[in-house]
């Protein structure tokens, strides 16, 4: 029991420690901080469980989730939200001000919107501040400059912009600072950098600073990353950079850096693991001095403008696991070490040659070499690989035949555009792997091996633009994954009737050879992935998977007219292309069916009768191209509700009829309707002078016979028969008339002057 003078004294002791942190009052600071926040709830997508609600006066604030107390104050040291979706701002008197013992102030992924109050400096004592993945804008305010406890600072991920102020050189026990994916334009990094001496980790990253770096960096001499990409920084990387003793990281990839490139004598002691100096303006040859940094697992050159040989001294790099030099003007020989990397990535230089690889050396997972100019036959030796993922040699100079040997062990070869001639062996009866083969752009010839059927979880097969001469491969239907088939531009020959179905098919091009014959009504029933609309994630959907690598090849097709280059990884689209072959008889009905169409060209084919009004089932149709056939009737008045439809092409034809009306029609060239029987309607098109512009009457009455209503045609028929005789055999004498070549024939020799009112119907 304590006497009335000891009660006094402790009565009086917690009074004072209680107007220095009072619980209560921390705990009330807290209660208002929720208050601050009306729309806050609940993140569905959180990790951190955590409601507001839970933060209530049934138990003590130092227990609360997300609450930190020194034991022995009470004083709340640490505040700790993350995933909670806050919508709302910090205000400039927010109660967190009453806090001011907080250490660690933590307010990640909440939804954090407004600007940083300039008040939050006074809070003195803050050692964390990471306000990471919210939605503040504005500047960030220069008093933020007195938290010179910091060690640790994370603005990443919001909409800051402006510049980073010069009281930031006072942090000079700050260890971690991330502005990265910001908009911050600038402040005097120089300056501010230089004097961060005890930095570990910094990240710029992803803003639009443009400056320069500080010319010297010697004083960072924690320094472990330094990762400013993706930037507008310029001028050159002070040596002094690479010198530091601890660093792990540096990545500069995307800013407008120069040389001369110097790493200075740096020391076989260097810890640098990972080097991304790409899409700069760097030039001349790699500096030798970047083969001291012997514990280098990842180097990115790429896209600069670097010339010269790689150097023999690279193999002196024993870790090096990934080397990028794509897109410089490097040439010469590429030495065999580099064939016991994982990942080679060479494309877009000017290599001329490989150097053997004679002992069991290859063991690369991803090889691009495309687009150089290799020369000379096909190197034998790669068929002594064990597992390629990737063989890019497209885009170079081989010539000679396709070894027998390459297949077995590679899943994506990609061989496109060289010289190469002579048959694809018939290798693939153990391919089974093989995910994505192109050959295009070379000299094969002959029939397609027919073991590419075992090929079972092929997804890609570009065959364009060789000298194949084969029926149509049907029997690829049972490639269940086949999302692409591209036989365009060979002889293939003969009929492509059938109805296996290609059930993934996204697209298929077998424009550009000699088919012929008719396509049954229903040929495109069993064209599955093609009939499916994905409401699935646009960039997914349209990438084509190659296994455990990502790789960037292209494919060219002609699209809205033009020879088009698209790059595999942004191909959202499906499309058919049946042009230049002959194909003969009507348009199969069925095609209505394959409602993702993006694109549709039966061009340059001799097919007859009406345009299937089923095609108005596209609604996703953005090109299509009939031109150059002997279709009749009218363009079906539906087709103008496409809406992202743009281009179009109707001319060479035997149509007749009004043109449909929609800001679509209306925005074609005139060209895409000349030279048909007799479409008019085509003033705002073509003008009043220029171009086919029959005058309205003249094929008036056919108006009444859209090709959407010949088809309409066949259930009068079916309804007449019903009806009785004399009905049934007006109908038909009509509708002979007007589907018949002797109407056809008609309609060319008389052209847009025969006289109106011939077709009549019963
Ligand atoms: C939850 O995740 C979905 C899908 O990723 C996203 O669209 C949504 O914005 C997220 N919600 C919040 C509150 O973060
Ligand atoms: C108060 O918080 C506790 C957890 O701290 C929670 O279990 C309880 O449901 C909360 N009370 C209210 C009324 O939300
Ligand atoms: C934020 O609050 C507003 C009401 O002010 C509400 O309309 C909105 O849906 C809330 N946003 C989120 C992400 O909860
Ligand atoms: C804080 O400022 C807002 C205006 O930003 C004001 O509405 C509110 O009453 C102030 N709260 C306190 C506790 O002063
Ligand atoms: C702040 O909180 C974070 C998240 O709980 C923690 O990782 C960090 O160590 C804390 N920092 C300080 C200085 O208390
Ligand atoms: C960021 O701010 C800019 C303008 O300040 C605005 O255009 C942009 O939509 C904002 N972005 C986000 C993700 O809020
Ligand atoms: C750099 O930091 C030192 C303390 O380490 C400080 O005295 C000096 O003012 C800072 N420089 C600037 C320009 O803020
Ligand atoms: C192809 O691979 C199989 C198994 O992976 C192996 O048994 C066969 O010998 C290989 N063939 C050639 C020609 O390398
Ligand atoms: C396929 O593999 C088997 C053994 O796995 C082998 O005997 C055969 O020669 C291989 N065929 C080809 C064409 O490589
Ligand atoms: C295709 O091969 C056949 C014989 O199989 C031959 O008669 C024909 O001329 C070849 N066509 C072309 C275009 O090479
Ligand atoms: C298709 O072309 C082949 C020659 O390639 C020919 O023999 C055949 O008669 C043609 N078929 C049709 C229906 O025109
Ligand atoms: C492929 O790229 C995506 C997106 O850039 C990335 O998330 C993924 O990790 C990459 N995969 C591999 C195997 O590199």
């Amino acid at each position: 029991m304590m006497n009335p003078i000891q009660s006094f004294f402790f009565f009086f002791l917690s009074l004072i420690c209680s107007t220095l942190s009072s619980p209560t009052l921390q705990m009330d600071a807290l209660l208002e901080f929720k208050n601050e926040f009306p729309f806050s709830a609940p993140n569905p997508n959180a990790s951190f469980d955590f409601s507001f609600s839970w933060w209530n006066t049934s138990t003590n604030h130092c227990s609360w989730k997300g609450v930190t107390c020194n034991a022995n104050s009470g004083a709340v040291i640490s505040l700790v939200l993350e995933d909670i979706v806050l919508n709302g701002s910090l205000k400039a008197n927010t109660s967190l001000l009453k806090l001011q013992h907080l250490q660690n102030l933590t307010l990640c992924n909440c939804i954090l919107r407004g600007e940083i109050p300039s008040s939050l400096g006074n809070l003195s004592h803050l050692m964390q501040l990471d306000l990471f993945n919210n939605d503040l804008v504005g500047e960030i305010p220069t008093s933020l400059g007195n938290l010179n406890q910091l060690t640790f600072m994370s603005f990443s991920s919001n909409n800051l912009t402006g510049h980073v102020p010069s009281s930031f050189a006072n942090f000079n026990k700050l260890s971690n600072l991330d502005l990265s994916r910001n908009q911050f334009s600038g402040g005097d990094l120089p300056l501010i950098l230089s004097n961060l001496t005890s930095l570990s980790e910094l990240d710029l990253s992803s803003n639009h600073f443009k400056s320069k770096l500080p010319s010297n960096m010697s004083r960072l001499h924690n320094l472990k990353v330094f990762d400013v990409k993706r930037n507008y920084f310029l001028g050159n990387v002070p040596t002094s950079l690479f010198m530091i003793p601890m660093l792990l990281g540096v990545y500069l990839r995307g800013n407008q850096f120069e040389g001369p490139l110097e790493f200075g004598n740096t020391s076989a002691s260097s810890r640098l693991v990972s080097l991304d100096l790409s899409s700069n303006n760097f030039h001349e040859p790699i500096p030798e001095d970047i083969f001291r940094f012997l514990k280098l697992e990842t180097l990115d050159l790429s896209n600069n403008s670097f010339t010269g040989a790689i150097s023999r001294s690279m193999s002196k790099l024993v870790s090096l696991r990934f080397l990028d030099l794509s897109y410089n003007k490097m040439e010469g020989q590429v030495p065999s070490f580099l064939w016991s990397l994982d990942t080679l990535t060479l494309s877009h230089n000017y290599f001329s040659s490989l150097e053997e690889v004679v002992v069991n050396g290859i063991l690369v997972f991803k090889v691009d070499l495309g687009s150089n100019s290799l020369q000379g036959s096909f190197p034998l030796w790669i068929c002594k690989s064990t597992l390629l993922l990737l063989l890019d040699l497209s885009n170079n100079h081989l010539s000679g035949s396709i070894p027998s040997c390459l297949m077995n062990s590679t899943v994506n070869i990609l061989l496109r555009n060289n010289n190469l001639s002579g048959f694809l062996p018939d290798i693939f009866a153990n391919a089974t792997d093989v995910l994505y083969l192109d050959v295009s752009r070379n000299q094969l010839m002959g029939k397609l091996p027919k073991s590419l059927i075992n090929c079972k979880y092929m997804h890609y097969l570009n065959l364009k633009g060789n000298k194949f001469n084969d029926t149509f491969p049907y029997w690829l239907g049972s490639l269940v994954s086949l999302r692409v088939l591209i036989l365009g531009s060979n002889a293939f020959y003969g009929p492509v009737s059938s109805h296996v179905g290609f059930p993934s098919l996204k697209i298929i091009d077998i424009s550009h050879n000699s088919f012929n014959g008719t396509l049954p009504q229903d040929y495109f029933v069993n064209w599955l992935e093609m009939s499916t609309v994905w409401v699935d994630y646009e960039g997914i959907r349209g990438s084509l998977y190659m296994g455990a690598i990502n790789h960037t090849d292209s494919m060219d097709m002609m699209y809205k007219g033009v020879d088009t280059e698209f790059p595999l990884i942004f191909l959202g689209f499906k499309a058919i292309d049946f042009s230049g072959n002959k194909f003969t008889g009507r348009i199969p009905k069925s095609v209505g069916l394959l409602k993702d169409l993006r694109h549709v060209n039966f061009s340059r084919n001799a097919f007859t009768g009406s345009i299937p009004s089923s095609l108005a089932k596209l609604t996703n149709l953005e090109a299509l191209d009939l031109s150059h056939n002997k279709l009749s009737g009218n363009i079906p008045r539906d087709l103008a509700r496409l809406s992202f439809m743009s281009y179009m092409d109707f001319s060479h034809n035997l149509l007749q009829g009004p043109v449909p009306r929609s800001t679509q029609f209306q925005s074609q060239n005139c060209s895409s309707f000349e030279d048909n029987l007799g479409l008019y309607g085509l003033e705002t098109i073509c003008g009043p002078i220029h171009g086919p512009h029959p005058t309205p009457g003249d094929s008036h009455q056919s108006e009444e016979f859209s090709s959407e209503e010949s088809e309409e045609v066949l259930s009068w028929i079916a309804a007449a028969i019903a009806f009785g005789p004399g009905v049934f055999c007006g109908l038909v004498i009509g509708y002979i008339f007007f589907t018949s070549q002797k109407h056809i024939w008609f309609m060319e020799k008389f052209g847009r002057n025969y006289p109106r009112g011939i077709i009549t119907v019963g």
